[in-house]
């Protein structure tokens, strides 16, 4: 249950006018990058993007940005917009970015992650904050350019300026992020919260939906209809926006009577499923850092890749297969995805070995 009330930054105002002087560095140019820097950049301000050569220095050229080294953007910047993936930034910020920050730059993360969990060391010299758009990159594009706007959350961990709370509202406004109300978070309650939703929400939903299909298919239900009906239809898409626009329990008020009825009387019958005790023991290592740690162990860049090595083995991926090609679905093209390591002799490691004896069961191999 709610406990208290986050302080909220409601669209309306023009928070800009501090920013006129200033020139912005975007660092990094991929999901986030691109959507915040063209949308500053609409919005009139001065911007730069630093980023090392590759294929995202190329899109940021061609959408007409200059482009400099990392270092390069940092030194000639007042405030700075870290968009690199969480797992490289920590040594990036030590090599790239730490020693050409000067005193009173503004350093924006759009995670708490790295903040929050001490894996990087901030110079007490500058205002660092926090503007976490609740948005894929693409959306935040979309959404600013139609003016829908999207939801982020925010806020000062470190105001060496004194007026690090208005660089952040005037910032966030910038990317376009007070078209819809900010929720203020410390960068340990963004961090905590977003690895929360994926480490207890995302696995026992995707525990619920796997076992609704098996004991659909298992009793003569055709898998083409059951994954249909549970998600390749996308409907389940549209009851998600019906929560977020109208409530999660009043958007049932759309369902038949037969459908409320139905969900309702059973709904008592998962009341015990246990899952209270374990989501607070992942919210545990999550908030003592433990899972930070963990991760930051080489050990678990390996245990990862015989996870996701077993993960895509998944019964359910063989029954998505075949109900694809009987719907007749496109071939996925195979460069929209990451390559998945695919050498056994990862999996004879000795010390992951009986850590992946769990898996190796759960995941039907
Ligand atoms: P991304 O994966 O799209 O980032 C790619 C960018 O990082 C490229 O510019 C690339 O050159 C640079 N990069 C990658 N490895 C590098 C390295 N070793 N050294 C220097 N530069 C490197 O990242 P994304 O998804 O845009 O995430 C950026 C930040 O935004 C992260 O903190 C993430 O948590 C946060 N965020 C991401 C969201 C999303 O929709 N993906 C949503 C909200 C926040």
């Amino acid at each position: 249950m709610a406990k208290d009330k986050a302080r909220v930054f409601h669209p309306g105002q023009q928070h800009q006018d501090i920013l006129s002087e200033d020139l912005v560095a975007v660092l990094g140019y991929g999901n986030q990058g691109r959507a915040q820097a063209l949308n500053l950049r609409d919005n009139g301000l001065k911007v730069i993007i630093g980023n090392k050569e590759d294929r995202y220095h190329e899109r940021a050229r061609e959408d007409g940005f200059q482009v400099f080294d990392i270092h390069d953007a940092v030194k000639q910047a007042d405030d700075l917009l870290v968009l690199i993936p969480d797992e490289v930034l920590p040594e990036v910020f030590s090599r790239q970015i730490k020693a050409h920050l000067k005193p009173g730059n503004t350093l924006s993360f759009a995670s708490g992650y790295t903040v929050a969990f001490d894996l990087i060391e901030l110079p007490t010299t500058i205002d660092v904050i926090l503007i976490a758009p609740r948005m894929i990159g693409v959306g935040v594009r979309e959404r600013f350019l139609t003016k829908e706007g999207f939801y982020c959350f925010v806020g000062v961990h470190q105001d060496y300026s004194g007026k690090a709370e208005e660089k952040m509202l005037a910032l966030t406004h910038a990317i376009g992020g007070l078209l819809k109300p900010a929720v203020e978070l410390t960068f340990k309650q963004e961090a905590v919260l977003d690895l929360f939703n994926e480490q207890a929400f995302g696995p026992a939903f995707g525990r619920v939906l796997l076992t609704a299909i098996s004991v659909l298919t298992e009793n003569g239900i055709p898998p083409e209809a059951a994954l249909v009906e549970m998600y390749m239809s996308e409907e389940m898409s549209y009851t998600y926006q019906k929560m977020a626009k109208i409530g999660l329990v009043k958007q049932t008020l759309f369902h038949s009577h037969t459908s409320q009825y139905g969900a309702m009387s059973r709904g008592i019958r998962f009341m015990d499923l246990d899952l209270q005790p374990r989501m607070q023991k992942i919210f545990n290592e999550i908030d003592s850092g433990n899972f930070a740690k963990e991760w930051q162990n080489p050990l678990s860049r390996l245990k990862f890749k015989a996870i996701r090595f077993f993960a895509m083995r998944q019964f359910i991926n063989k029954l998505e297969a075949k109900v694809r090609k009987s719907l007749g679905f496109p071939e996925i093209p195979t460069e929209e995805f990451e390559p998945i390591d695919e050498k056994f002799d990862l999996l004879e490691h000795p010390k992951i070995q009986a850590e992946l004896e769990a898996f190796k069961e759960s995941l039907e191999y």
